[in-house]
């Protein structure tokens, strides 16, 4: 286990918080928009806006399917929208939760589709970080936890689509051999 679900429950109180805190200027009328990437974001996601809501920031959500991974645990180097946002970004001030900031890659495609169509302000929070993968350059505003080198699961977060309802992260058991 890397992560247990006491702990990540006490940094996304964690992260709410500082979310808040560089929020000042949100109103009702121009409320945050939260874009979650499905799918490995939609546990994280879903406690963060009730922690978002327990500080003071209720905030609206749409989601964003991506893919880049299909059954591999090593990225493909290509993301693509598998299932579109519903809401029109233009002038809006959003934040884009994920699960984990990897390559880099997914990040910085979503942070461009959303500039591209109009946003006023974009930001991202990851709930993992693991800096040692890094191939595009770029950090998240917001980071719940560094993370080792090692594939994970659990919270969200699948291998090979399973896994995903685990409440704490542990890292992954090795591939199989081949053969
Ligand atoms: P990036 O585009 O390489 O930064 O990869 C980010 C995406 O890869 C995340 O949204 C995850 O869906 C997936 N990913 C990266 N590492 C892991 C892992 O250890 N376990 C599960 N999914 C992962
Ligand atoms: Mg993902």
């Amino acid at each position: 286990m890397l992560f247990s679900a006491e702990e990540i429950a006490a940094r996304v109180t964690d992260l709410a918080a500082e979310i808040k805190s560089t929020d000042q200027d949100l109103t009702r009328e121009r409320p945050l928009l939260v874009v979650c990437i499905l799918r490995g974001a939609f546990i994280f996601t879903a406690d963060l806006m009730r922690a978002l809501h327990a500080a003071g920031v209720d905030a609206e959500v749409d989601f964003l399917g991506l893919s880049s991974y299909g059954d591999a645990r090593e990225s493909q180097g290509r993301v693509h929208v598998t299932m579109d946002l519903q809401t029109d970004v233009t002038d809006r001030d959003v934040l884009v939760v994920d699960d984990i900031l990897d390559s880099g890659r997914t990040l910085r495609f979503v942070l461009g589709l959303v500039q591209s169509r109009g946003a006023a302000r974009v930001r991202s929070c990851v709930l993992l970080d693991k800096p040692s993968r890094r191939e595009i350059e770029g950090n998240a505003e917001f980071t719940g936890f560094r993370a080792p080198d090692a594939f994970v699961v659990g919270y969200g977060m699948d291998v090979a689509g399973l896994g995903r309802g685990m409440p704490y992260i542990g890292t992954a058991p090795d591939e199989p051999e081949q053969g």
